[in-house]
């Protein structure tokens, strides 16, 4: 696709008008007043922030938004209540050594501190005469800091169990790649909990099932509040259009943010990102209202400037310069409302939305592409002639996408 309009001159405008600010579709909000909607998950950790002996494991789809609600839960406790917030992300480098280590260095706990060696001291002569009176065989116990060795979970756990209330959020827990990593971390949780530490560790991490990261340690249940984000409700997602809108001062009619809920199908992401062009669009034609008219060419520019994971996924399992087959295929699947369907499901989209039949054959090979290891993995077949989206988020972008595509062709070629 080409480029329709081109930020890179405007950006001082847009900048000054706060548009990157407001919509930010690359990183979690992180502002409680950002945050539209959540209350129930937020109750139920706070909640579980105040009952001794529980922490909280947070899990879901890529992008639904569980870095920012747990961005946002420092702000809401009592500041007395928590001595540190930490937030801590994982990566595919993470071991729960290195884990350990990034908490404790956090805490400030640099070693463990041994004053054991508490000993009666008789003060030696060549000290001043008024000094040595009061100190002359007196008690000096003597603290010294071994440096830490031992980070097996039941060490870490009886270095923290001590500390002062603290909360501590590991993200992106589901990118640890050892089981056993994962294990330990489960275990550590447990241990805090038979402590009654007062530290409370929030576990972040994509997930269908809370079993998976927690490398399915079986004891740890016990001690987790399990809270698993869906998807945000439409209106929330509107309210986030309409809030952002407002308070860049635009005048943005309300089947705007309508129609994005519906693209964006639940996932902040997308009515941020669209969000952001629609705004910035309209710094750069210098409007001062936003209408449905104005949505097609802010997709276009939306669907360019997505996440890199999606575009090449989509472009590798829907490139062929022969057949529309892939795309319209693609297309249709994401326009059905549930997580899995058939052959059969994408077939009646199909006739749907484009006015003919798809033939069994076309929509088998299509099909076997889309799952396959040639194609980008853009479905995948969860059981037998049952499919889903690999990434949860490919149906909006693939109709963002598709839309974008079929507005560009509306245009004049000079007017790209
Ligand atoms: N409740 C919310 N209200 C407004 N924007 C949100 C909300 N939750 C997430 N977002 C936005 O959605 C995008 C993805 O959120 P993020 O927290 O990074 O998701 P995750 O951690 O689940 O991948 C970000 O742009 C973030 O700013
Ligand atoms: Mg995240």
């Amino acid at each position: 696709m080409t480029k329709i309009f081109s930020w890179q001159d405007h950006l001082e405008d847009i900048d000054k008008r706060g548009v990157r600010k407001t919509f930010t579709p690359h990183k979690p909000v992180s502002e409680v007043q950002s945050l539209l909607g959540r209350q129930p998950e937020l109750m139920r950790i706070l909640g579980c922030l105040d009952t001794p002996g529980r922490h909280v494991l947070l899990y879901g789809d890529r992008g639904v938004g569980k870095s920012s609600l747990v961005k946002v839960v420092p702000h809401l406790i009592a500041s007395k209540k928590m001595h540190k917030c930490i937030y801590i992300t994982c990566d595919s480098r993470t071991t729960f050594k290195s884990l350990a280590r990034a908490i404790l260095s956090k805490l400030d706990i640099s070693g463990i501190e041994e004053s054991t060696f508490a000993r009666e001291e008789t003060m030696k002569a060549n000290v001043s005469a008024v000094v040595a009176t009061g100190e002359l065989n007196s008690k000096k116990t003597t603290t010294i800091k071994k440096p830490i060795t031992d980070l097996s979970p039941s060490a870490v756990a009886s270095l923290l169990e001590t500390q002062k209330p603290s909360l501590i959020a590991i993200d992106e827990a589901d990118t640890i790649s050892d089981p056993t990593d994962k294990g330990q971390l489960a275990e550590l949780l447990k241990l805090l909990s038979d402590a009654d530490s007062n530290l409370k560790l929030i576990v972040v991490g994509i997930a269908d099932t809370a079993r998976e990261l927690t490398g399915g340690h079986p004891s740890v249940q016990r001690c987790l509040d399990e809270v698993k984000l869906g998807r945000m409700k439409n209106e929330d997602i509107r309210q986030l259009v309409l809030q952002g809108m407002h308070r860049l001062k635009f005048d943005c009619e309300p089947q705007v943010a309508t129609e994005v809920a519906k693209l964006a199908n639940g996932f902040p992401y997308f009515a941020h990102i669209v969000g952001l062009n629609l705004a910035a669009l309209a710094v750069v034609e210098g409007r001062k209202h936003i209408r449905q008219s104005h949505v097609a060419k802010a997709l276009l520019h939306s669907a360019e400037s997505a996440e890199q994971s999606l575009k090449d996924a989509y472009e590798d399992a829907t490139r062929s310069s022969t057949t529309l087959a892939y795309k319209q295929v693609v297309n249709a699947a994401a326009h059905i409302e549930l997580p899995e369907f058939s052959l059969k499901d994408v077939k009646t989209r199909f006739s749907e939305l484009y006015k003919r039949t798809l033939s069994d054959s076309t929509c088998s090979n299509v099909f076997r592409r889309l799952a396959g290891e040639n194609g980008g993995h853009v479905l995948r077949r969860s059981g037998r002639g049952v499919y889903r989206f690999a990434d949860p988020r490919m149906p909006s972008f693939a109709r963002m996408t598709y839309s974008a595509e079929a507005f560009q062709a509306t245009q004049p070629a000079g007017n790209q």
